[in-house]
């Protein structure tokens, strides 16, 4: 399996040395001439390394503190010192990652592999023997300690995660030449609705920006890649028609992260027309459970209630309730592997298109929208406690009132059928919970407290 170790960068040094020496050979001055190459090598890693502290990577976009971009570039620094980066070590590891452990199994290029799908879906990849290398650059969005707890597990269980960013096109063209992926199941992107008026660029930057840096990459790739992406549920934006169908309109986005999300679902259309690459979207609905994200409402409202802090419930414009498909993490996470394993083959090679390649997209919700009163009142019996209330009015900042899956075109091309519903999906949600954070006790003994009041079916 393994190919020959890369030495053009070593003749070509090589070259370069004995072209010196012939120079030397002829001039009188060999001396001086030697110490001025030693010269232009050190300046050369004086500049190297003032731009690696001075120039900040895209990916900084997508981070709100100054404080943590300075940490992340000397943390770059200090991998990029270390010389593992790139090296011989750094390559086995990739291609060990990457090669499957089955007969005719994939090997799957997961981006966003740090993140809350990403690292389920590298497990679940991982579990039945393919091969999977993960990519995140562990941007600060949120905890990023969870994010490295998530790397651990993937580690131990032989997953590695490469540290870099979608727009680092030399890294991304690096591991298609160490390893010739059959798929990516691309997860990696600016998520959450709200943070987009904070932080717009950062949608920019991984959204749009770094989704083509990759796709650049996968289109030059000899052999190209499948490619399986998440979009979401946001693309219908203020589609009224329910439940939400793939031939519904999506040309109303609410927010911006909606918006970034469809310009995605345009460009992956680009790129199947001209280069024949195989593309599936999965627009996601509310996917929750454990290992998930610290910025969406199940697990704030979990965190909220358990310190006693007020909830904000919103209601609608027109004072309905808000209501939302909630998708278990389990239940998406088969949907992505029947998205890999249905996807055809991209028709391209070499950045040429040959024929015509499949174009997909895909709703994986779970059909039962759960107004987020009745989420308050699943939590409020799992935790055995009574949550403070506060119902609000819904800003108009991106946030839509009511999602609702249409599944059947997933049930029929790869048997998609979601099996969990709220409750079930929230008390593993909630076990996980207490273990991580360490509040196991805390919360037994909140649920003898409130025996005999709400029961916790
Ligand atoms: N969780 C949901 O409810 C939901 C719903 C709809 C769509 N989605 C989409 O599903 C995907 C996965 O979502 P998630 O909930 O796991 O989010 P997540 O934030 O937990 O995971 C995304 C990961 O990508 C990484 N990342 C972000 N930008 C990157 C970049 N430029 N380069 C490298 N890595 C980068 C982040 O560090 C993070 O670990 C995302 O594309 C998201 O937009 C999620
Ligand atoms: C769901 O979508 C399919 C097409 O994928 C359509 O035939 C069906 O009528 C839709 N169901 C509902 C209830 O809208």
């Amino acid at each position: 399996m393994a190919s020959p170790p890369d030495t053009s960068k070593t003749t070509k040094l090589e070259r370069y040395n004995s072209y010196l020496r012939r120079v030397n050979s002829t001039k009188l001055l060999s001396a001086s001439s030697n110490l001025l190459f030693r010269a232009t090598i050190l300046i050369s890693l004086l500049l190297l390394l003032f731009f690696t502290l001075n120039y900040p990577p895209l990916s900084d976009l997508s981070s709100s503190s100054s404080s943590s971009s300075t940490h992340r570039r000397l943390s770059f620094l200090s991998s990029a010192l270390s010389s593992s980066f790139g090296g011989p070590t750094w390559e086995r590891q990739v291609r060990h990652s990457a090669t499957p452990r089955r007969p005719s199994g994939l090997s799957v290029l997961v981006t966003g592999a740090a993140g809350f799908v990403g690292s389920h879906a590298s497990f679940a990849l991982r579990k039945r023997g393919d091969g999977v290398l993960g990519l995140d650059n562990f941007n600060h969005y949120y905890d990023v300690s969870l994010k490295r707890a998530r790397q651990d597990l993937l580690r131990a269980r032989g997953v590695h995660v490469v540290e870099g960013d979608l727009n680092d096109s030399p890294l991304l063209s690096r591991l298609f030449d160490v390893v010739p992926f059959t798929h990516v199941l691309h997860l990696a992107a600016q998520a959450g609705v709200r943070f987009a008026m904070k932080n717009p660029q950062s949608y920019v930057a991984s959204n749009v920006a770094g989704f083509i840096s990759l796709l650049e990459v996968a289109k030059s790739a000899d052999p190209q890649p499948a490619i399986v992406w998440a979009s979401s549920s946001s693309v219908y934006g203020l589609n009224r028609q329910s439940p939400f169908s793939e031939a519904h309109r999506t040309d109303q986005p609410a927010s911006l992260y909606a918006a970034t999300k469809k310009a995605g679902e345009e460009i992956a259309h680009t790129y199947n027309h001209i280069y024949g690459l195989s593309l599936t979207g999965l627009r996601f609905f509310t996917v929750y459970g454990p290992w998930g994200r610290p910025d969406m409402a199940y697990f704030f409202f979990t965190k909220d209630i358990l310190q006693g802090k007020t909830i904000s419930l919103f209601k609608t414009q027109d004072d309905k309730e808000v209501a939302r498909d909630f998708t278990y993490i389990d239940d998406v996470v088969r949907g992505c592997l029947g998205a890999l394993d249905t996807a055809e083959k991209s028709t391209g090679s070499g950045g040429k298109k040959r024929g015509p390649a499949q174009l997909r997209v895909y709703n994986l919700g779970n059909t039962s929208p759960v107004p987020v009163g009745r989420l308050v009142s699943i939590l409020e019996g799992l935790l055995g406690v009574k949550a403070k209330k506060h119902i609000v009015r819904m800003p108009r900042n991106g946030d839509v009132p009511y999602t609702h899956a249409n599944v059947s075109l997933a049930g029929r091309d790869f048997g998609y059928r979601p099996t969990t519903d709220l409750a079930v999906g929230l008390r593993k949600f909630v076990k996980w919970y207490v273990g991580y954070y360490g509040i196991q006790s805390k919360v037994n003994k909140l649920q003898e407290g409130s025996r005999g009041g709400s029961d916790s079916k």
